[in-house]
């Protein structure tokens, strides 16, 4: 036992570079093997390596893709490199889903990157919601340690039964717990991937200030190193076939959990867990961090404490209403 700590100090960054390193591994598809167009066709351009692909928005419409597979749990992950210069209005989202399905009760898993003016970086909004949860939305909200325009980076999903973990370049930045309180809201139903690029002028930056200005179009979102490795539930007989990899992570190691806290401390603008005007009391699963608490407090007083103002704040999803809170 002592040998295994005195290795684990010794060789802990090496195996958390194994670790970090690992889901590398997966195996990258084709566009056509694990995707198909979902709306505005002539905007979709995929490489001649039938690897990459790009969706523009320009004014005459967005675009998106989605797979072919419904999924119950998996690795969902894209390197993606977002469009540059003046963005406000302009919303990429790579998220899971089954709302064509379930109409009153489906399930979503969010990565949605809001553009922004000339000179202010995207950010980054995550929301879990589980069998038709849109009263509660479970937003948070980061910038970033990087430009996201200037390069690739890799998004990722991992969902299990039992957890949700959103990575950026395998950082883990949130992990979702399951708990018994939280019941239906933990998302538990077959789920397709989407990506998407559309105007989303009325809310993104700064809740509709700054709307989308298609003298800088066409915006362009690249995707890339496009991974689906999960359980691809046959519609038929909905039986859920597995694939299986060493690679998939399995949680958080605790060097990540450093790396995630820190992500967390420095980068997070936004929690749900800590918006007063939305939830007198947090949501069962919300594990309030006082240092956490004070941080937002200070970064915006009125939505995350003993705010002055007394507003009717809607409190339902009309998505992504609330990104309009701390603006950049
Ligand atoms: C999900 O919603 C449906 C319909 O509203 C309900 O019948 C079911 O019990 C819910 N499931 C869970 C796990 O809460």
């Amino acid at each position: 036992m002592r040998g295994f700590f005195l290795g684990l100090l010794l060789f802990g960054p090496l195996l958390f570079v194994l670790a970090s390193g690992s889901s590398r591994n997966l195996p990258i598809i084709t566009f056509d093997e694990g995707y198909t167009p979902l709306f505005g066709d002539n905007n979709l351009a995929i490489h001649r390596d039938g690897k990459s692909v790009h969706l523009t928005l320009d004014e005459r419409t967005g675009s998106g893709f989605v797979s072919h597979d419904i999924y119950l749990h998996g690795y969902f992950s894209a390197s993606i490199k977002l469009p540059s210069d003046y963005t406000a209005g302009v919303v990429v989202a790579f998220y899971m889903s089954n709302g064509d399905v379930f109409q009153k009760n489906h399930d979503e898993i969010d990565f949605e990157f809001l553009g922004n003016i000339r000179g202010k970086d995207w950010r980054i909004q995550t929301n879990v919601y589980g069998n038709g949860s849109t009263n509660v939305g479970r937003e948070e909200r980061y910038g970033l340690w990087f430009d996201p325009a200037e390069d690739f980076h890799q998004y990722s999903i991992l969902w299990t039964d039992s957890k949700i973990i959103f990575y950026v370049d395998d950082v883990p930045i949130r992990e979702v717990k399951r708990t018994e309180a939280m019941g239906g809201d933990f998302p538990s139903k077959p789920m397709t991937l989407y990506a998407t690029i559309w105007d989303g002028s009325n809310w993104a930056t700064n809740g509709g200030k700054y709307r989308v200005n298609y003298k800088y179009a066409p915006y362009v979102a690249k995707f890339s190193n496009l991974i689906l490795h999960g359980c691809a539930v046959d519609p038929m007989d909905s039986v859920a076939k597995c694939d299986s990899s060493e690679d998939v992570p399995s949680g958080v190691t605790p060097a990540q959990r450093i790396k995630m806290e820190n992500f967390r401390k420095n980068h997070m603008t936004y929690s749900y867990c800590y918006d007063k005007l939305r939830y007198k009391v947090p949501p069962s699963e919300c594990v309030i961090n006082p240092k956490e608490a004070q941080r937002l407090r200070k970064f915006d007083p009125v939505t995350f404490g003993n705010g002055r103002r007394h507003s009717k704040r809607r409190n339902h999803r009309s998505r992504g209403s609330q990104a309009d809170a701390a603006s950049f």
